[in-house]
């Protein structure tokens, strides 16, 4: 895509979920969907005392759910581009370390996360692979990353093709994602995917 397209569309995208933000929940997360995202996060190993990123938080839907599971010493990272969705964290956990950030360019040390967790974002990366790599710079050997999503990838990018400002934003297909976190230096690949339910997760090399 032209560099120019390529911005164009960035900023569309960024307009829109700054605009989104103040009803992202309510619009979004009814309970039964809430429900439904709980039991994502019951199906991941959180271990108390765990430092886990969410990157692409949005308003940090998943904070309460992620302290609920790694406990009151546990280091909660909420990353998002957007200001006005990131705004929402502190009011959930005053303890969550809120960055205003893209996932192409996570302001953390090598080395430093447990897991990270992307909840209904990684196809509005701009840059898959660079994000796919930055995860792997900041999780511990060993470590975990786990792109998550309440529908199959078919659904997704269907409902992302009905909306103009994220037209296009794609989740790539199962040999993509394999090679992007791959490419990024991941091992242990995996895809659990229904209609309901998309599960990637990939580990970082190490203990
Ligand atoms: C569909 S929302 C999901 C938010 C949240 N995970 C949830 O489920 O409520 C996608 C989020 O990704 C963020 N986002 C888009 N591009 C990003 C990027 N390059 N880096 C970090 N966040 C980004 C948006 O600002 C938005 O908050």
């Amino acid at each position: 895509m032209p560099m120019n397209a390529a911005t164009e569309r960035d900023d569309l995208r960024r307009r829109f979920f700054d605009q989104s933000a103040e009803e992202w929940e309510s619009r979004n997360y009814p309970p039964e969907t809430r429900a439904r995202t709980e039991e994502l996060m019951a199906g991941l190993n959180i271990a108390e005392g765990m430092t886990i990123l969410d990157a692409g938080c949005g308003r940090g839907i998943l904070i309460p759910m992620l302290r609920k599971r790694a406990g009151p010493l546990a280091r909660l990272i909420a990353l998002d581009a957007s200001a006005p969705m990131l705004a929402g964290v502190a009011d959930k956990d005053s303890r969550a370390l809120a960055l205003h950030a893209r996932a192409e360019q996570i302001p953390l040390l090598n080395d430093y996360v447990d897991m990270v967790v992307c909840f209904s974002a990684f196809p509005h990366f701009s840059d898959h692979s660079v994000a796919a790599r930055e995860f792997h710079r900041v999780l511990k050997p060993g470590g975990t990353a786990h792109v998550l999503h309440l529908a199959s990838r078919e659904k997704i990018n269907r409902h992302h093709d009905g909306h103009h400002a994220v037209h296009g934003d794609h989740m790539p297909d199962e040999n993509a994602m394999r090679a992007l976190f791959a490419g990024a230096g991941f091992i242990g690949l995996a895809l659990q995917e229904n209609a309901d339910r998309y599960c990637f997760s990939a580990r970082k090399k190490g203990v």
